[in-house]
């Protein structure tokens, strides 16, 4: 996925350009470019590689200062090559532009501007939009974008520069995501709001058919057919530091350990005297409540397995009737949605397209819907309106983790309100799982205590030549293995599948030998006889065992001596102390085997096509 900065006023531009690229490191790409307008002139430098090595260009061409746009590109029309990396200059020299997304009708407007004698100079999509504008600009920026924005079909956020038009930039978005930025006669604007946080923290995200004009003097926005409209800002509280990586070696080590923080700012406001109380965030009664006969729980990924956590604990409390689904096929199969449903969507990023476009059905059916994501106003929040924010701060490793646990948080604090909404918590539950609830970031903090970690670092550097793994154990114990084979795959390439301990004999046993390992998750208080006679089992069968195991559980040193300690916590809860060994093992396990843990191949921080 692309990212894209952009800066008009008094500072270095150049730098801030690049600097503002860095912060959209954790994006995949393949090339990167930057230009600047100084003295009407465009000075553009591209490279294939990192931003480091683009850096390195710019300052041997010495660009002076002025107004500027920088883009990182992941390649989809056109090869990976320095000429095909964005910025593209019209041929003209008067327009430049990056872009975001994908231009659907790119190859009809190049025959026809070819046709009219235009040369094209790349193999991008992108390049279409550049010359159109161009071709139709006769000193009106506005005008000649509303132009194009009825001309080209497809998705974009469009970041524009007219040679003429000193200090001036335009943004057009539709389709993907872009915010503005303006502070102290200085304009931005970045695919990513963390890329502005050390100027603003009040910040415009674009809307779909939009267009934005920065410069000096602050940002209008209009539609695509230029007329103007007012639109307030949305107040980011995250801060830049939460977007430095700090002394770790990675962010998501940092977002790891984050968690007891994450963790206790979702407890936050939200339980006290040992009871559930979400009414600050929903207006809910206990009549609409009751009125829910179906709970969807709709997400992908890792946020996908946190509802699949939260749907096992919720069971424990009775009478819901719930389905976890996952989004890219929520919208295409023929489940029952109707004024009777709670469709819950769980997205960290809150731009995930298929979860957008499940939200979006399940609201023309009807269905009281509800979100749960990290980013305030992103676009699902906007769409659905009713939502609840986890706290965990902006996140930029690639592999979800402190939004996952923030995530759980959250849903078994809905799940016990919603329960306590319709007269079926009792109250001994309650208090016993907001206890162990508000034990938890202590507990999670013991979990990343240095002699845990390097527990686990050994245990990951023993393993790290491993085929694959299995992730095995039974119940409430079974969803964290889901989330922890996911982590595995994500960032080390190694295969590793997630079973209910009792399901491996119905077919997958056949693959175990020494080559393969199984991660047994088998807390002391969930089905321990029953799963570890199962692990005994597989382990005739030459796999090697890693025990996540509680603290104080002596029998487990009779099976393997891999052995991760968890806390005591309810049965409930062990998704939560789950949650970081796992983490912690699939991150060495990467480490061990020299992956690039932050940017993972062929992943995106958010899947928005
Ligand atoms: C998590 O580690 C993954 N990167 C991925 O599965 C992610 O959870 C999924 O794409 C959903 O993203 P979202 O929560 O932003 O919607």
């Amino acid at each position: 996925m692309c990212g894209i900065m952009g800066y008009v006023g008094d500072k270095n531009t150049t730098a801030i350009i690049l600097d503002g690229l860095a912060k959209h490191e954790h994006r995949t790409y393949d090339s990167a470019g930057i230009a600047v307008i100084a003295d009407g002139k465009i000075h553009e430098t591209r490279t294939i590689g990192r931003i480091s090595k683009l850096a390195k260009k710019v300052k041997e061409e010495h660009f002076s200062n002025g107004f500027g746009i920088g883009h990182t590109r992941c390649a989809t029309h056109g090869e990976v090559t320095e000429n095909n990396a964005h910025p593209h200059i019209s041929s003209d020299n008067k327009v430049v532009l990056v872009h975001n997304g994908i231009i659907d009708n790119a190859q009809e407007i190049r025959t026809d501007l070819e046709a009219k004698g235009i040369t094209f100079h790349t193999e991008t999509d992108t390049e279409s939009a550049v010359q159109y504008l161009a071709y139709v600009y006769e000193g009106d920026p506005k005008e000649a974008i509303t132009k194009l924005t009825k001309r080209i079909r497809g998705s974009y956020a469009l970041v524009i520069m007219f040679s003429d038009k000193k200090d001036e930039i335009w943004t057009a978005s539709k389709g993907s995501s872009i915010v503005v930025g303006h502070t102290n006669k200085e304009g931005f604007c970045a695919s990513d709001p963390s890329a502005l946080l050390e100027f603003t923290n009040d910040i415009w995200f674009m809307d779909d058919n939009e267009l934005a004009l920065i410069n000096k003097d602050g940002c209008k926005f209009f539609d695509f057919d230029g007329v103007e409209h007012f639109k307030e800002t949305m107040h980011l509280d995250w801060n830049a530091t939460m977007a430095n990586r700090g002394n770790y070696a990675h962010y998501m080590l940092k977002e790891i350990h984050e968690q007891p923080h994450t963790v206790a700012q979702t407890l936050l406001g939200r339980v006290a005297d040992n009871k559930v109380d979400l009414s600050n965030d929903l207006d809910w009664t206990p009549e609409q409540a009751k009125g829910w006969k179906r709970i969807h729980f709709v997400a992908c990924g890792t946020s996908h397995y946190a509802t699949v956590s939260a749907a096992h604990i919720m069971e424990t409390f009775g009478t819901f009737d719930i389905r976890t689904e996952i989004a890219s096929e929520y919208s295409y199969r023929n489940i029952p949605i109707g004024p009777d449903t709670l469709a819950i969507f769980v997205t960290q990023s809150g731009e995930t397209s298929d979860t957008l476009l499940a939200a979006r059905l399940a609201k023309s059916k009807g269905a009281k819907c509800l979100v749960i994501t990290n980013v305030r106003d992103s676009t699902i929040h906007r769409e659905v309106g009713d939502a609840l924010i986890t706290p965990a701060g902006p996140e930029i490793g690639v592999a979800a983790t402190k939004t996952y646990t923030a995530q759980l948080t959250m849903l078994v604090l809905l799940g016990m309100y919603l329960a306590k909404l319709r007269g079926n918590l009792k109250e001994e539950t309650e208090i016993r799982l907001i206890e162990g609830l508000t034990s938890m970031p202590a507990k999670l903090a013991s979990l990343l205590e240095q002699e845990q970690e390097e527990n686990i670092e050994k245990i990951a550097r023993n393993f790290a030549d491993a085929k694959g793994f299995f992730y095995m154990g039974r119940s409430l114990a079974y969803p964290p293995c889901l989330e922890g084979a996911l982590k595995l795959k994500e960032i080390s390439y190694l295969l590793a599948e997630a079973y209910p301990a009792g399901e491996m004999k119905h077919g997958p046993i056949a693959l175990l030998d020494k080559d393969h390992p199984i991660i047994a998750l088998v807390p002391k208080n969930i089905l321990w006889e029953k799963t570890m006679s199962n692990i005994e089992e597989y382990m005739e069968k030459g796999s090697p065992i890693i025990a996540v195991a509680t603290v104080e559980d002596e029998e487990i040193s009779r099976y393997t001596k891999n052995i991760i300690y968890t806390p005591e916590t309810e049965p409930e809860l062990f998704s939560f102390v789950a949650a970081i060994p796992l983490q912690l093992f699939a991150y060495y396990i990467a480490r061990q085997r020299g992956c690039d843990i932050d940017m993972p191949r062929n992943l995106v921080k958010a899947v928005t096509v």
